[in-house]
């Protein structure tokens, strides 16, 4: 299974500071935005991730994640040359997909809690699998109608008159196909390539599974200054209690095997004195307890 972390978006809800950085890079807490979809992709065992943004953004990653060896990945970059839609990931994937299936997450997209419908899918999904999860605004998203049996019937996007509560959050499965769907959708009245009809192509060929998450996950939205200060209280309340960090990258790479506790001591040591540092010391000691 590739993974595809899709990090582009002009952010300009974030303004005035949308004009310097991307909307990925603001701080959530204690680290960048774009660290949460990673170690997403990461827990499920994802070590082949491709990062999509715009050309000015796509070296603030570089130097951020660098090819990925330090923490067990392999990562690499491809530049989205203009906004083109949520679908264009897998045309622009297409070489770095190869015959494989892929899961993209989208770069502002955060969830917490138990992962298991994410891990669950990866397994199970033959054509496409995407996530409903209750909104109390689902005409922001897309949104997926189900019939009385819990079929989904209909996923409509940005709907005046959302038929559910449910909004599909951006993270999705899919098979191989996927990139040959994504070529021949045509771009919508607002000019993208949307995800919402490659899942409605899926879903007319009887290829798509809708799982509801359950109300235990969190899935936060980013995308307005409030949003990203709910986001950044609620996991400051929560490492702060637990004592325990959310989307450490370094230790979820420990964590999964894909480094040793050799080279997660080595990545630690060259980071400059910060709390981030401290916290990972502290991991190393319990290892060695
Ligand atoms: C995009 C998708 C939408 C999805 C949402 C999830 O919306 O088009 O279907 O529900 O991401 O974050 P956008 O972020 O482009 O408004």
């Amino acid at each position: 299974m590739k993974g595809i972390i899709l990090a582009g978006g002009a952010g300009s809800r974030l303004y005035p500071v949308s004009q310097i950085y991307s909307k990925q890079l603001t701080l959530i807490y204690d680290k960048p935005l774009i660290y949460f979809p990673l170690s997403i992709l990461m827990l499920a065992g994802i070590r082949d991730i491709l990062i999509i943004s715009n050309e000015e953004t796509i070296p603030h990653y570089q130097k951020l994640f660098q090819n990925g060896n330090h923490l067990g990945l392999s990562i690499s970059y491809q530049v989205q040359k203009a906004p083109n839609g949520i679908a264009e990931s897998f045309i622009l994937g297409e070489s770095f997909i190869g015959n494989d299936p892929v899961s993209l997450i989208l770069g502002d997209n955060i969830f917490y809690g138990y992962l298991d419908f994410f891990y669950n899918a990866i397994q199970k999904n033959e054509g496409a699998t995407v996530f409903g999860y209750r909104v109390n605004d689902p005409e922001r998203y897309g949104v997926v109608e189900f019939d009385k049996d819990g079929n989904a019937i209909s996923i409509e996007e940005k709907p005046k008159n959302p038929k559910s509560k449910f909004a599909v959050p951006g993270l999705y499965v899919y098979n191989n196909e996927v990139v040959e769907i994504s070529k021949n959708l045509k771009p919508s009245p607002r000019g993208e390539l949307e995800i919402t009809d490659v899942n409605t192509t899926y879903l007319n060929q009887g290829k798509l599974r809708v799982e509801k998450i359950g109300r235990g996950v969190a899935w936060l939205d980013t995308g307005t200054p409030e949003a990203l200060l709910q986001a950044s209280n609620f996991f400051g309340a929560i490492e702060d209690r637990q004592g325990l960090k959310v989307a450490c990258i370094e230790e979820v790479a420990y964590y999964k095997n894909f480094i040793s506790l050799g080279e997660l001591e080595t990545v630690t040591g060259k980071m400059p004195n910060c709390m981030y540092r401290d916290y990972l010391n502290k991991v190393i000691a319990e290892a060695k307890e």
